[in-house]
């Protein structure tokens, strides 16, 4: 059985790209059926229909409020029989709409060691903080910011030396990596959330 995915994007998409290349390489039982933006010229739309993937710009600012704007991407994700929804550089907060749509079937990947530095510029925070180590993230999302269950998380040493931009990079690569394992693992019925917890099977 092959997982649907939906995957919302806001801007580059490598990390989209990085769970297309898994699923493509049989890597994990999952498919990437459709990518939503809520911003027009995000790269991540490209890298969708490079693909063949069905790919949709959704303006926010086209709406009257969050909450139609959301049935709308989630009647999107449904019509594509999407069975968990992955964040992807998505730049907006989850509301209530999406939620109860996908009741714990949404995951993000935030590029910190949550639950510290959460929100925007995590990267820049970590750096100015001083941290010896920081990393990413994968979790479930839940009402609040980078607040969900965690799900699999990766350590990168943070050096004297760093830019934002540098440090970045570093966690990039292993966003690369756990975001398309942690997919892997829901697909194979793998996640149990118990609490605050998820626990592995
Ligand atoms: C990634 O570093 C991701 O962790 C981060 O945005 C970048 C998107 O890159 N997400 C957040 O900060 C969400 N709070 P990508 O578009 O190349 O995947």
């Amino acid at each position: 059985m092959v997982l649907k995915i939906g995957v919302l994007v806001s801007g580059r998409g490598s990390n989209l790209q990085a769970i297309m290349d898994a699923c493509d390489e049989g890597k994990i039982p999952a498919q990437v059926v459709v990518v939503i933006s809520d911003v027009g010229d995000a790269p991540a739309l490209e890298r969708a229909r490079l693909k063949g993937i069905d790919a949709v710009h959704v303006d926010y600012h086209g709406f009257n409020g969050k909450t139609e704007y959301e049935q709308v991407v989630a009647g999107i994700l449904k019509d594509h029989h999407v069975e968990l929804v992955c964040l992807a550089g998505y730049m907006r907060i989850v509301g209530r709409s999406l939620l109860d749509a996908f009741q714990n079937r949404i995951i993000n990947i935030h590029p910190a060691l949550l639950p510290s530095f959460p929100g925007l510029d995590a990267q820049r925070q970590a750096v100015e903080h001083g941290v010896r180590f920081s990393g990413c993230t994968v979790h479930f999302i839940d009402e609040g910011v980078d607040s969900g269950p965690i799900i699999l998380q990766a350590v990168v040493p943070v050096h004297q030396s760093d830019t934002p931009e540098i440090l970045a990079q570093r966690i990039l690569a292993e966003e690369h990596r756990i975001y398309p394992e942690a997919i892997g693992l829901f697909a194979r019925g793998k996640l149990k959330i118990e609490g605050r917890k998820v626990m592995l099977g």
